[in-house]
């Protein structure tokens, strides 16, 4: 799923990946660190923008890493990247300075996010900065054109996922400029309107089917025999759609130190 929002959703990143670089300056960005990395979409969006840089991931999940390992030896970057294991909930790892800390999709993970932004303040070296990237739902995809019945489905699971995120993931769409400034922050932020219009590419189809897949997981027990239904159908038909949209906003942040009084 990760890698799949990397493949259709990539050139945001590098939008605000260009966005953190015009931030920089002039300022050289060579230790990076990605907080809660996964397969590494963040990571490698970085190493290209910043030639000079290496990445230490750190990830609570050995999968995620061996998977952004792997893939760091088929790109010929293995030298530029470090995997670190390391559950954020458990303490903060050693990791050394920062120039740049990232975390996308990551923060809302965190039982207490602003504890772990402190320690992201205290390993930024002087003039680093803290890019963070955040979302608060999974993205749409049927057109308005799209049957009714299965448009009114879409917006019935997003609810219903909403409502279990709510359960597990209280952080999930929460204030991320307030908790970045109560964490000691000065923040700069933009909201990300991605808009992908059909024919998607092949993965944006696997990722339609990909999300839809997880709501019959997550949240299927919750829908009505006829709903359920609708999901079916649904999901049996997506290979051959062709109408497919993407629609979701995210939100990007950037965090800077306020230099101490002289
Ligand atoms: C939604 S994924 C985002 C991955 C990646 N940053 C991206 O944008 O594709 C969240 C990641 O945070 C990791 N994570 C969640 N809780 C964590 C924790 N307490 N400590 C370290 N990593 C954590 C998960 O294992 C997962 O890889």
């Amino acid at each position: 799923m990760l890698d799949l929002d990397a493949e259709v959703l990539g050139a945001y990143v590098d939008e605000v990946t260009a966005w953190i670089a015009q931030q920089a300056g002039d300022r050289p960005v060579r230790r990076i660190l990605d907080l809660g990395s996964g397969t590494g979409a963040g990571a490698f969006a970085l190493l290209r923008r910043f030639p000079a840089a290496s990445v230490t991931a750190v990830d609570a999940d050995r999968a995620m890493l061996d998977r952004l390992t792997g893939r760091a030896h088929e790109l010929g970057l293995q030298e530029r990247v470090q995997p670190v294991v390391a559950n954020l909930d458990e303490g903060w790892p050693a990791v050394g300075e920062a120039d740049l800390v990232w975390a996308s999709g990551s923060l809302h993970h965190l039982a207490e996010p602003v504890r772990v932004l402190e320690s992201v303040r205290a390993a930024l070296a002087p003039g680093g900065v803290l890019a963070v990237m955040e979302l608060d739902g999974m993205p749409w995809f049927l057109p308005e054109s799209a049957d009714p019945a299965e448009r009114a489905l879409e917006a019935r699971t997003q609810e219903l996922q909403a409502q279990a995120r709510a359960e597990h993931l209280p952080h999930m769409g929460a204030d991320w400029r307030h908790l970045l400034e109560k964490a000691g922050f000065t923040v700069t932020d933009r909201v990300l309107n991605i808009s992908v219009d059909a024919p998607l590419p092949p993965a944006g189809g696997k990722y339609a089917a990909a999300v839809f897949g997880r709501v019959a997981e997550q949240v299927g027990d919750r829908l009505t025999a006829e709903e359920s239904h609708t999901l079916d159908r649904l999901l049996a038909a997506l290979p051959q759609r062709n109408d497919l949209v993407i629609r979701t906003t995210r939100t990007a942040l950037i965090g800077s130190v306020p230099h101490p009084a002289p």
